[in-house]
């Protein structure tokens, strides 16, 4: 069968995230190195082509470079002048779940604070729903995604909290990603108040085996309120005997253990990281594990925002993700984290769309994804605006004018 290859032409800005292609130094990247050849694709730092084109055939990136030097293709898309950037990378969200917590959230707004308890309001609601009731909320939240750019993304159980509940949430998961992870150690729940070490046994014995087929990944809420760090660290361990691969929700409330047990475990990510000291900051800066920013979640609790020039500014990996979920942050929208990483953490639109990118790919050690090389996964998105900045400049407005997922035209 012939392949039939498209090239989208006329682009105003091209987001790579990655070295020159062939066609040469065009446009430099903004933060000046970015077209630096000497690191691996997809490593970053943000980098964009002007007056470019783009060339996708099988599933791929073909071909990028100037659009006056662009190849013939089969078929041709004007963007007009329009920019053209790697797909939103969600690495973080919770979309397993039945039931809704509007009124949790306006009684927030009315001057109660966020607590992890109400978790447990979603558990109830999760349990007493049938599977294609959780199956139609989950392809429903996975089409808003990829309406709004998002065209890779991780999704947790921990709605469940039995063998059953947990099992059953990580095999929907895998229907709509490959990136699924188990949370059996989201919170205690209401049947086990009086025995945690007891669940904590239940979490990393028959849950874990239960679920680890289903999974790639294994995370802990380690935070007051839910697992201490022994707890966590316990289970973690037993995730990654199973053969799944850590992540933490990590001082998100307040000051704890979280982002250092992240560290010692090796884990890809360590999530919220709303409130770190100095130490915290330097053991993420001397690691591998990437920060995941989650600026919903600040702006759906009135929580303070994490300091992200502080972690950039010690060299630290940063991500930013939605967190959708019915409790903390209910946006699915990664258009909108990148304009509050923008306006509420301090971080310039280069480097808010590179976390929103490039950093969610590294957050799930994902090296097809987050950025246009060519032989990436031909993840695209254009805008209606000439700009990336625009998704800052121009909040809440709806950007994304087509989505492009392994080079098929996603439906928005
Ligand atoms: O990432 N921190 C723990 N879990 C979610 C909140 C879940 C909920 O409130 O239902 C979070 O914020
Ligand atoms: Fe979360």
């Amino acid at each position: 069968m012939r392949r039939v290859s498209v090239l989208i032409t006329n682009i105003g800005e091209l987001v790579t995230n990655a070295p020159a292609g062939g066609d040469g130094p065009q446009g430099a990247g903004p933060q000046g190195d970015g077209q630096r050849g000497d690191r691996p694709q997809g490593a970053g730092p943000f980098a964009a082509l002007a007056d470019a084109a783009v060339v996708i055939e099988a599933g791929q990136v073909a071909w990028t470079g100037s659009a006056s030097r662009a190849p013939s293709a089969d078929e041709v898309i004007d963007a007009a002048g329009r920019a053209v950037l790697p797909g939103f990378v969600d690495s973080h969200a919770h979309l397993v779940f039945a039931g809704e917590r509007g009124a949790e959230f306006a009684a927030r707004m009315a001057g109660l604070p966020y607590q992890a308890g109400g978790i447990r309001a979603t558990v109830a609601a999760t349990r007493a729903a049938t599977d294609d009731q959780l199956r139609a909320n989950l392809r429903k939240l996975a089409a808003e995604m990829v309406s709004q750019g998002t065209t890779t993304f991780e999704c947790k159980s921990g709605y469940g909290l039995t063998v059953r509940d947990e099992a059953r949430s990580v095999a929907l998961a895998a229907e709509f990603t490959p990136e699924v992870t188990y949370l059996g150690a989201h919170v205690v729940p209401a049947e086990f108040e009086h025995d945690p070490g007891g669940y904590v046994d239940l979490v990393r014995g028959p849950m874990l085996a239960a679920c680890a087929p289903h999974a790639r990944w294994v995370d802990v809420f380690c935070e007051r309120g839910a697992f201490g760090r022994d707890e966590a660290a316990a289970v973690l361990a037993a995730g990654t005997a199973a053969g799944l691969q850590p992540r933490v929700h990590a001082n998100q409330l307040g000051p704890g253990p979280g982002v250092r047990l992240a560290v010692e475990s090796g884990a890809a990510s360590a999530d919220h990281c709303t409130y770190l000291d100095d130490g915290d900051i330097d053991a993420l800066a001397s690691s591998a594990t990437v920060a995941t920013l989650l600026p919903g979640v600040e702006f759906c609790t009135r929580q303070p925002y994490p300091d992200a020039r502080r972690l950039l500014g010690a060299g630290v990996t940063v991500a930013i993700a939605t967190d959708c979920n019915p409790g903390s942050c209910f946006t699915s929208s990664m258009p909108l984290c990148v304009a509050l990483a923008v306006r509420e953490m301090r971080m310039t639109t280069q480097e808010a769309v590179w976390a929103a990118t490039a950093g969610g790919a590294r957050a799930l050690r994902r090296a097809d994804v987050g950025h246009l090389g060519v032989g990436a996964r031909a993840d695209l998105i254009m805008l209606d605006a000439p700009s990336h900045a625009y998704l800052a400049y121009r909040p809440g407005v709806p950007l994304i004018a087509a989505v492009w997922q392994a080079g098929e035209r996603a439906a928005t």
